[in-house]
């Protein structure tokens, strides 16, 4: 006798080892199957199996199961549909949970930063790649995925970066991950175990990276940000997280020669750096700064993901990383039973190495751009006492609002407004000393402009627009 039963219909459902076993087979059955419709394993609308069917994976005479039938059918837990079979009913469903109360507010349009647009993703490409991905898997890519990703995924990301961000990598030095915070948590219990007790962040950031460090062991240390990025001549800790393209989210590039500086640190103190190049692919004004990781690639992990460019859901990022990190995130990624979804992978390299990646950030590209344009030059005329702060980059702006008005009150107006943005002032660590870039930050919102899908994006700006004027007085 067997535990589970299937019926042509595709159905399988696990009945508890007793069900139609002992003494009274038609009571244990009867019994079971109350309980699966009660407790929504089999939902109304689901097709039984036949009575012929049911009574051969249980090995019990048929008529029991006919008898069985019939009685649930009497009390209104089946139905039976004439020519058609016998089916879950409607009837005994447990209560339903009552209805959340009506939202009395509009939905806001959700302007927070670094959201990109869903509507624009190529959706054949897409398919395509996934059609092509599925019909080219060899029998070992079937398998388990190795922990540092699939091997052409490695390679096409390691031919990607160095294309477009000029990143030293080859194919061995890339570990595939589900997007930038696994990377930053794999690479800090990394340094935790090889015995790193700090880590330097910037003034700015998201608060979920500095928990993920603390998570893993560490304390921060946070460096100040100015017009030429973070202060790394202070640092002193044994790695450092920063944004060197485009600051998050202050939008400041790290000067160049912060740049050389910082690489210089690290292969003196054998310091590491982290680069979180979340959006070096979408910068608008000139050719984009490279990476950094090329000026000491064994002292630097390169991060990047596609959750920017292309989608969250996506969930792959990618660390090229020196050779000692690349075997401890290996290892960390195992003691955490942490495998990525292979057939994500190899989609993502079919998008790779078809290009369809790069056409689409290149379209994006235009696009998002041509939202900025549209925010900047709104803003211009209708708040001209307010200023844009940060390269034209990425997908959010820092408005530095005028003297005397608050980032708080912009943010109220704005969700009078129906749009949801963040004070500068959310993305500070909240860690005493901080000596610069602070004197503006209460007076500076941060407004992405990437979530709205296309048709969307006028009623946003709009919205955007006159919150910040109104608050701008
Ligand atoms: C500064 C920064 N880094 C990295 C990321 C990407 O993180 P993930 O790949 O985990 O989605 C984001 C996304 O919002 C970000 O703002």
């Amino acid at each position: 006798m067997t535990e589970t039963w299937a019926t042509r219909a595709g159905l399988d459902l696990f009945l508890a080892p007793e069900a139609a076993r002992g003494a009274r087979p038609r009571r244990a059955l009867e019994d079971a199957l109350r309980d699966a419709v009660r407790t929504g394993r089999l939902a109304a609308g689901t097709r039984v199996p036949s009575s012929r069917s049911l009574a051969a994976d249980l090995g019990i005479a048929r008529n029991t199961v006919a008898e069985v039938y019939g009685q649930l059918v009497a009390e209104g837990w089946f139905e039976a549909r004439v020519g058609s079979g016998t089916w879950v009913g409607e009837r005994p469903r447990p209560a339903a949970r009552p209805a959340p109360p009506e939202r009395t507010t509009r939905p806001a349009a959700d302007l927070r930063a670094g959201l990109p647009d869903g509507t624009q993703l190529p959706r054949s490409a897409w398919t395509a790649a996934t059609r092509r991905a599925i019909e080219a898997l060899g029998p070992g890519e079937l398998g388990y995925t190795p922990r540092v990703g699939l091997p052409r995924l490695r390679e096409e990301v390691a031919e990607y970066v160095a294309r477009t961000r000029g990143v030293v990598a080859r194919p061995d030095d890339v570990v595939v991950t589900t997007g930038f915070s696994e990377t930053l948590a794999l690479v800090c219990a990394a340094l935790r175990a090889s015995g790193a007790r700090r880590l330097a962040v910037e003034a700015y950031g998201h608060e979920r990276h500095r928990a993920i460090a603390r998570a893993a062991g560490l304390d921060l240390q946070v460096l100040p940000v100015d017009d030429d990025g973070a202060r790394v001549d202070l640092l002193d800790a044994d790695a450092v997280l920063l944004t060197p393209a485009h600051q998050f989210p202050t939008g400041v590039p790290l000067a160049p020669a912060r740049r050389v500086a910082v690489a210089r640190w690290a292969e003196a103190t054998d310091g590491l750096v982290v680069e979180d190049d979340y959006d070096g692919e979408l910068r608008y004004d000139r050719r984009p700064v490279g990476a950094l990781q090329a000026l000491a690639p064994g002292h630097v992990v390169y991060a990047g993901t596609a959750n920017k460019a292309f989608a969250p859901s996506l969930g792959v990022g990618w660390a090229v990383a020196p050779g000692w990190l690349v075997a401890e995130l290996e290892r960390i990624r195992a003691d955490r039973g942490v495998r990525a979804d292979g057939l994500g992978q190899a989609v993502l390299a079919d998008l790779l190495a078809t290009h369809a990646y790069d056409r689409h950030v290149r379209r994006v590209r235009v696009a998002y751009r041509e939202r900025r344009d549209r925010l900047a030059a709104a803003l211009a005329s209708r708040v001209p006492r307010a200023q844009l702060r940060g390269l034209p980059a990425g997908l959010h702006v820092v408005v530095e609002l005028p003297d005397g008005v608050a980032a708080s009150a912009a943010v109220e107006a704005g969700e009078r407004h129906g749009v949801l943005f963040e004070a500068l002032a959310d993305f500070r660590a909240a860690v005493p000393g901080i000596v610069g870039g602070a004197d503006a930050d209460g007076r500076c919102v941060v407004v992405g402009f990437g979530a709205p899908p296309a048709h969307a994006y006028a009623a946003a700006l709009e919205g955007t627009v006159a919150a910040l004027a109104e608050a701008a007085g």
